[in-house]
């Protein structure tokens, strides 16, 4: 699915899911405007940002969606995931417990959206290397097991944080 805003215009409705405080509001906000929030507040609700890419020449716009990871702060479950096409599911590399819980939020992305939605598994953080609990192969490992893109981003140090979310947009457009 995608919808068509003029000729060369695509608009890609993209989800960012995964339990609270993994760092999708940082993505978000490193990837869209490259800042980053040391000490960042839980989103209330869901915000969203529409971000300019380009392919071949041709203009793509990611409409990027961010809610809560805590069940009390989120927005109507199927108004989020309603004509998300992507899909970015995060976790934090230096908390197992964030991992472990992936397999819930695939369960609720299926559930809501359409099986064909292009998804990748993101551990965050990367950057914290003293602290890491989730390594590298077991990310890579749950990624292949369940179909999905992989990779580890640090919306701090800014690493993969823009390949990541070209991954998807890429394989939709
Ligand atoms: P909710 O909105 O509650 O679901 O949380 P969230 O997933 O949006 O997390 P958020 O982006 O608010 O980040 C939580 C905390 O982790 C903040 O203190 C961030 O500064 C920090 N953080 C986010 N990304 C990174 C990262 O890549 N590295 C490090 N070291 N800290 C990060
Ligand atoms: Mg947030």
């Amino acid at each position: 699915y995608s919808e068509e805003d003029n000729a060369d215009d695509y608009l890609f409705k993209i989800v960012l899911i995964g339990d609270s405080a993994v760092g999708k509001s940082n993505l978000l906000a490193r990837f869209a405007r490259d800042e980053f929030y040391p000490n960042s507040k839980s989103t209330i609700g869901v915000e969203f940002q529409t971000q300019k890419m380009d392919f071949d020449g041709k203009e793509v716009k990611a409409q990027i969606w961010d809610t809560a990871g805590q069940e009390r702060f989120r927005a109507v479950t199927s108004a989020y995931y309603r004509g998300a096409v992507g899909a970015l599911v995060v976790y934090d590399i230096s908390r197992r417990q964030t991992f472990e819980s992936i397999g819930r939020w695939l369960n609720e992305l299926h559930t809501h959206s359409d099986m064909n939605v292009v998804t990748i598994l993101v551990g965050n953080k990367s950057d914290l290397k003293e602290a890491r609990e989730v390594t590298t192969a077991e990310g890579k490992a749950l990624a292949e097991a369940q179909g999905l893109f992989f990779m580890e981003t640090s919306a701090l140090d800014s690493s993969n944080v823009t390949a990541a979310f070209e991954t998807v947009v890429k394989e939709i457009y």
